[in-house]
């Protein structure tokens, strides 16, 4: 009985202790202490120069890792480029034209690789290069787990269907997510990102000719620069006041239904996000500390570890 009791607790423990483990696999922020101990480094410091030059690629390195992490896991599948033989993500819908860093990337990977070769995966490299790229713009901090590997594949089809388009509702928002294991405040905290960076006028011309929920003054300075038909590539800012600087204005603009995207503004339009927009839009301490917590949660999407996968060589090719 004892007995029975006793190997019941074992087994309990042994069951709690997977499930503790099991969201982020190995990884562990110390990965490289040993085998390349000047990685974060070597990044943080190609990450500096880069964003002098254009303080965009910030946001450009991010959106690269949620597209990355989004589609079969955080595992520098977006970063292959196509071949005759081999098609990628590059060219995805939500991608091509549109997704841009890799040359960042590039440098980064070749300067590792001076230091430490064969050893610091792609996918880690972009892991720490949209962590340096964040605080550079004055976001918040937050320890990187590392010990990822690099995808030997990719999936054109995964990235058309598994990241989400900017005419999303909430509800399709909100399942997108969950499918990776992110909830509804993930989605709302990580939306957030969009305090940097900048959209084409294709992915907002519907929202600021045709809907409602929108401030009419912001409206009409959107369409001098994105006409009603031609001009599909003409830029704007995400977020209009501080389009460079990482902060928590992307909530006090939907708050003034100055969301450029309609999946922007779909998280404060009267439906379950309204309370936590409105929570951010006003402090700024609370957004900084869950958007931290939730990239960790975002980079631990589904990693390759252990022997699976391999350390790129360069992020374009397998080896
Ligand atoms: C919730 C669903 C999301 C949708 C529908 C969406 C859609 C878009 C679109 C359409 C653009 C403009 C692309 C272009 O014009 O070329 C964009 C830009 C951007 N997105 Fe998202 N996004 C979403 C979530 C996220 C998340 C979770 C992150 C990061 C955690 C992110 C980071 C960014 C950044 C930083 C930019 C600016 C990129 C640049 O300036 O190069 N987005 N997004």
């Amino acid at each position: 009985m004892a007995n029975s009791l006793n190997s019941h607790f074992f087994v309990v423990v042994f069951i709690l202790s997977l499930l503790a483990f099991s969201s982020n696999a190995q990884l562990s922020p110390t990965f490289y202490a040993k085998t390349c101990p000047n990685v974060q480094t070597i990044v943080s410091s190609a990450m500096r120069q880069a964003v002098a030059k254009e303080a965009r690629i910030g946001a450009s390195i991010l959106r690269l890792f949620f597209h990355d992490c989004f589609v079969n896991g955080c595992d520098g599948s977006i970063l292959l480029d196509d071949t005759a033989t081999f098609t990628g993500e590059k060219n995805a819908g939500p991608n091509r034209n549109s997704a841009r860093g890799f040359e960042v990337i590039d440098t980064i990977k070749t300067n590792v690789e001076a230091s430490c070769n064969a050893t610091v995966s792609c996918a880690d490299i972009l892991a720490l290069a949209t962590r340096d790229g964040i605080v550079l713009l004055g976001g918040p901090s937050w320890t990187v787990p590392l010990g990822r590997r690099d995808a030997r594949t990719a999936s054109q089809s995964a990235a058309n269907n598994q990241i989400p388009g900017p005419s999303s509702d909430l509800s399709t928002l909100i399942s997108m997510f969950a499918s990776k294991g992110l909830t509804a405040s993930d989605l709302t905290v990580l939306s957030g990102a969009h305090t940097i960076g900048q959209a084409q006028c294709q992915f907002f011309r519907t929202r600021i000719y045709n809907e409602t929920n929108i401030d009419t003054n912001f409206a009409a300075t959107r369409k001098t620069t994105c006409p009603a038909t031609g001009g599909n590539t003409n830029l704007a800012p995400l977020e209009t006041l501080t389009p460079t600087r990482f902060d928590n204005n992307y909530y006090a603009d939907l708050v003034n239904r100055r969301g450029l995207l309609h999946s922007d503004q779909v998280l404060f339009n009267g439906g379950s996000q309204d309370s936590l927009v409105r929570s951010y839009s006003g402090n700024s301490a609370a957004f900084s500390k869950d958007f931290a917590a939730a990239m960790v949660k975002l980079g631990n999407i589904s990693p390759l570890t252990g022997s699976s996968g391999e350390i790129r060589r360069n992020c374009r090719v397998v080896n």
